[in-house]
């Protein structure tokens, strides 16, 4: 008996592709990171993350101008401080880094949508995301000053500021402070679901953050957990997150399609620094084709229910769906 359903039929041809194709990646959803770092013209490579730099605030101007040029209208800005100190002091300084930055970029490219990570770990001597004390991360006492940087990150003029340093009531502590101070309007971007990964190696290279002594184990989230991710989402959303943010990306896609079906706010997913690097050094090898690995896998992180795709390859995806706009 030959088959009555031939699938092969929708196949055929790219036009009958393009038709039936379900998912498709926009660079509207994509958001490009930034480190930014002290000096002038300092373009300073990672060696985890080919293609990523640590810029100067000019430099750093430059690249957003290109970004935009490409299309790309969505940044998010990590920050490497003058100092470190043990209460991360460069994370809420009104001339910090990333404030500076901030103002930088507002100046130069009006339609731009600034995303400040707000967190203490690039800034503190420790490197972990809150205040610690006899080898412990407290976590209220963190809140006061990751709301201050949250305000800080607004007045600097941050559309969205996205809390990444897993501490217990950090949307909440956010919210009601930017609201205090007069910034209703600025949303949070909360890393609500974000796990204790190795694929945050080269970031860490890249921001300066690993911790002196211990791992994030006891703030990030353990990887076997998903029925705690959406404890974990349901806070956050309840504290008054605007988008929820599962990280990384590829190896949870299965809490972002959960996050997705429980919550009706955006969902956004980090397709990590481990998750870049994995790729670029296949490619460096020769051992896969990085354009079409890259859109395979940004495309399935979009699959999976991801709005918004924080990611090293906005930039060469942005490139990409222009050149095809099939697979746009
Ligand atoms: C700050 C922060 C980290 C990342 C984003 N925000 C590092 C960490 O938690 O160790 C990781 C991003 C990446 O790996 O690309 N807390």
């Amino acid at each position: 008996m030959p088959p009555v359903q031939r699938p092969r039929r929708l196949r055929r041809t790219e036009t009958m592709r393009a038709l039936t194709r379900e998912t498709r990646l926009h660079r509207d959803a994509l958001v490009l990171p930034f480190f930014v770092c002290p000096g002038e013209r300092v373009r300073r490579e990672i060696a985890s993350m080919p293609g990523v730099f640590n810029l100067s605030v000019d430099e750093f101007v430059r690249e957003v101008e290109a970004a935009r040029e490409l299309g790309l209208r969505a940044i998010i800005l990590f920050g490497l401080p003058e100092a470190k100190d043990e209460l991360g002091s460069g994370a809420y300084a009104p001339d910090g880094i990333v404030q500076r930055a901030i103002r930088a970029a507002r100046k130069r490219v009006s339609d731009l949508l600034i995303i400040a990570d707000t967190c203490l770990c690039e800034y503190t001597a420790h490197g972990h995301c809150g205040v610690v004390r006899d080898g412990e991360v407290l976590n209220d006492e963190s809140l006061e000053l990751l709301a201050r940087t949250a305000v800080s990150q607004a007045e600097a003029g941050a559309d969205i500021v996205a809390p990444s340093a897993m501490m217990d009531g950090q949307v909440a502590a956010i919210r009601s402070a930017l609201d205090r101070h007069g910034f209703k309007h600025v949303a949070i971007m909360a890393y609500a679901v974000k796990y204790a990964s190795a694929f945050y190696g080269p970031f860490r290279e890249a921001a300066d953050s690993t911790p002196t002594f211990g791992d994030r184990r006891a703030y990030q989230m353990d990887p076997p957990n998903a029925r705690e991710a959406l404890r974990e989402a349901e806070l956050d959303y309840a504290e008054g997150a605007d988008i929820l943010m599962v990280k990384p990306a590829t190896p949870y896609l299965d809490i972002v399609r959960a996050v997705r079906e429980r919550f009706d706010v955006p969902v956004a997913a980090y397709h990590v620094s481990g998750e870049y690097a994995m790729l670029k050094a296949a490619a460096r090898n020769g051992w896969i084709d990085e354009e079409r690995a890259a859109l395979e896998i940004l495309t399935s992180i979009r699959r999976a229910g991801a709005d918004i795709i924080i990611t090293y390859y906005a930039r060469e995806a942005a490139k990409l769906l222009e050149r095809e706009p099939s697979r746009s």
